[in-house]
């Protein structure tokens, strides 16, 4: 690093922790985290899933992703209408793709440590089931799940 790179470093970890004590101005225990789960949310989970690029809708993985989803997930999802489960109409609006494919593949953990997750269990007072399904059928499931606008 050169000289003018680490005062521009300094310079921005000051911002950054400046905000910090800005935003946090009201004392925690006094403000309970509540998320809004309408809202798009930029939570990737926690899952095998970090990083994956989604590209254009293949057909063929649509196909399959909603072959499975009726098979394992209608027990508790529609996709119109709130049921044991959220209605997952609109779901990949609302939430990033390895959130929605970590929410598949890793529901236990999701629902103890991811935030959003957290607060869908504290409205729906069910626990999503895991549902023994693959990476690859997680991402099939996501990409029948991109169709449901
Ligand atoms: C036993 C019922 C049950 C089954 C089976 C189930 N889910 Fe869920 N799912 C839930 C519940 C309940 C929630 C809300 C979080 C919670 O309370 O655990 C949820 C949440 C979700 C979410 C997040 C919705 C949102 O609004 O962000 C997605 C995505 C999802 N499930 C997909 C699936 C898929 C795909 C399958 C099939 C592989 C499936 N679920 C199977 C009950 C279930």
């Amino acid at each position: 690093m050169t000289f003018r790179q680490t005062s521009q470093f300094a310079l921005s970890l000051s911002l950054a922790l400046g905000a910090c004590t800005n935003g946090n101005s009201s004392s925690p225990a006094e403000t309970p985290t509540v998320v809004n789960t309408a809202e798009k949310s930029e939570s990737k989970g926690v899952g095998p899933v970090t990083d994956i690029d989604v590209g254009s809708l293949d057909q063929g993985l649509v196909a399959k992703g909603k072959g499975i989803f009726e098979s394992r997930c209608v027990a508790c999802h529609k996709l119109n209408e709130k049921y044991v489960g959220p209605s997952l109409k609109g779901v990949t609006q609302r939430r990033e793709a390895e959130w929605i494919m970590n929410m598949i593949l890793n529901p236990s953990e999701m629902l103890q440590k991811d935030p959003v997750a957290k607060q869908l269990l504290a409205e729906n007072l069910t626990q999503m089931a895991n549902t023994s399904t693959t990476q690859d059928e997680a991402r099939a499931i996501l990409e029948y799940l991109r169709t449901i606008e």
